[in-house]
């Protein structure tokens, strides 16, 4: 991407802008598309569940992490029921704040909440068993994308996974001045993940979303 972001500090600051003032909720999480909540958290869920359980390969289902986190609409429906607990990560404190509430009484399974940007977060050594990363991969630069990947590959426990899941473009890279994000196509992210020393394992598309959406891909790691 490099050449896209014309100013780093300005991509950075003027995302965290738009973020602050988004409201917390599902609806704020989703740009006003809080009707599909329910339908990427059943195709998560299920292309999850291909991978936990016990024995040969199979990832345990003991510790979490949701990067870009938000409100913690994924922590609360997908990951909290599948996981013993769960940490989050977000760049916008108001949302980490929102969340102690909205999760209710199972926010006592979480571990952590950070706040910080993933370019500069640094997850745990060896403590995740899946570390799913949903709709904020646009916020990263490219070479902050693959840093951070390669960081979350030592993050994994044996047989863990790190998930992908965000929107693509159908052709290179779009830029949405909106949220100051972008929109990659599927080659790119592609080889953003291999650059990173990730192999894909799986790769599934969302299915049943509005036409008038980018497609949404998702992609297990290893
Ligand atoms: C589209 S929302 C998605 C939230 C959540 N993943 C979901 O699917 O409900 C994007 C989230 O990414 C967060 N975010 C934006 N830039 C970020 C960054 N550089 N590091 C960490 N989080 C970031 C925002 O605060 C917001 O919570």
């Amino acid at each position: 991407m490099g050449d896209i972001v014309a100013n780093e500090n300005s991509f950075y600051s003027n995302a965290e802008v738009y973020w602050k003032e988004a409201p917390p909720t599902v609806d704020g999480m989703l740009g006003g598309y809080g009707s599909i909540s329910s339908i990427d958290i059943n195709g998560s869920k299920a292309f999850l569940l291909k991978y936990l359980g016990e024995g040969e390969g199979k990832t345990s289902a003991g510790c979490a992490l949701d990067c870009g986190a938000g409100i913690g609409r994924i922590t609360k429906r997908l990951l909290l029921p599948l996981f013993k607990s769960v940490d989050l990560v977000d760049v916008t404190q108001e949302f980490l704040d929102k969340a102690k509430t909205y999760l209710g009484e199972d926010n006592k399974r979480v571990g952590n909440y950070f706040c910080c940007g993933l370019q500069d977060f640094v997850p745990e050594s060896g403590r995740y068993d899946v570390i799913w990363i949903q709709w904020v991969i646009g916020h990263l630069t490219d070479s902050h994308l693959v840093a951070f990947l390669q960081r979350c590959k030592k993050a994994l426990r044996p047989n863990g996974l790190i998930v992908i899941k965000d929107n693509v473009s159908y052709e290179g890279v779009v830029p949405d001045e909106v949220d100051s994000s972008v929109c990659r196509d599927l080659d790119i992210v592609r080889s953003l993940v291999t650059r990173a020393g990730l192999r894909i394992v799986h790769e599934e598309q969302q299915i049943n979303l509005p036409k008038e959406i980018y497609q949404v891909h998702t992609l297990a790691l290893r």
